[in-house]
């Protein structure tokens, strides 16, 4: 049965003074099989301690990023085949996150960036008995924003974003353009201000490392220059 070498970083802040990788053979029982399916065979017959974050498996939930072979992505949803080198995959928890424990990292400061951009409806007119309308021209443009998972494969491969500890990021950004661009939202003045601070848009150098990184093949740097262009808009 062929086999593939997992080399996972590990760490235990109750044992280890500092991360070091371990290797695990995986074996290939069936074809079509994902990362995510190895790193069960793993802490199911072979290592217990092994963490990770995963709960959905469809690639919806958005818990389970890393980085695997210098990439981030989501291993519920990448085959090994489409990403093992030379019968290895290096895995390792997402880049510039506080790392709790193996590939578990801190998601903390990600979400509270989050939460910053008011990621939510606001209205300044009276709920409607029913519902607020679109038509589908104002329901289609939002395609390509909505469909966000926030699993942090953006944020925490961007250079900016480990750079400048306040920035944003590409997530909160992407997050940010879905609601200005909503017809039913009245709130696009007070984050587009948010977002012309040193924490915004102006860091984002466009080295589109975010889109590469997207599992839901979301292109946050356009919506990050479509931003750009509505503050510059707005001065005029
Ligand atoms: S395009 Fe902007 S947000 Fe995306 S990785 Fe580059 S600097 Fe970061
Ligand atoms: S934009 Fe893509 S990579 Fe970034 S948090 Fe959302 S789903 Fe994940
Ligand atoms: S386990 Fe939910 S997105 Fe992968």
């Amino acid at each position: 049965m062929e086999k593939i070498v997992f080399s996972i970083l590990r760490y235990d802040p109750e044992k280890d003074k500092k991360p070091h990788y371990q290797d695990f053979d995986v074996e290939i029982r069936r074809p079509g099989m994902m990362i995510l399916d190895g790193l069960n065979q793993i802490r199911w017959e072979q290592d217990g301690t092994l963490a990770y974050r995963r709960s959905c498996r469809e690639g919806v939930c958005g818990s389970d990023g890393v980085n695997v072979n210098g990439v981030n992505m989501l291993t519920c949803v990448t085959h090994i085949t489409e990403v093992v080198k030379k019968g290895r995959l290096v895995i390792q928890p997402l880049p510039s996150l506080p790392l709790v424990k193996d590939l578990v990292v801190d998601l903390d400061d990600f979400f509270n960036k989050y939460f910053t951009v008011k990621p939510y409806l606001i209205s300044k007119t009276p709920p409607p008995h029913r519902e607020r309308l679109q038509s589908p021209a104002q329901r289609k443009k939002l395609d390509g924003l909505y469909e966000c998972i926030l699993c942090a494969c953006c944020s925490s491969s961007c250079p900016s974003y480990w750079a400048n500890p306040e920035y944003l990021g590409p997530s909160a950004m992407l997050n940010v353009a879905r609601f200005v661009e909503d017809s039913r939202d009245d709130g696009a003045d007070e984050r587009l201000d948010m977002l012309e601070d040193r924490i915004g848009v102006w860091r984002c150098h466009t080295i589109l490392n975010c889109v590469e990184a997207c599992p839901k093949s979301l292109n946050p740097t356009q919506a990050i220059a479509t931003l750009k262009k509505l503050l510059v808009q707005r001065r005029f």
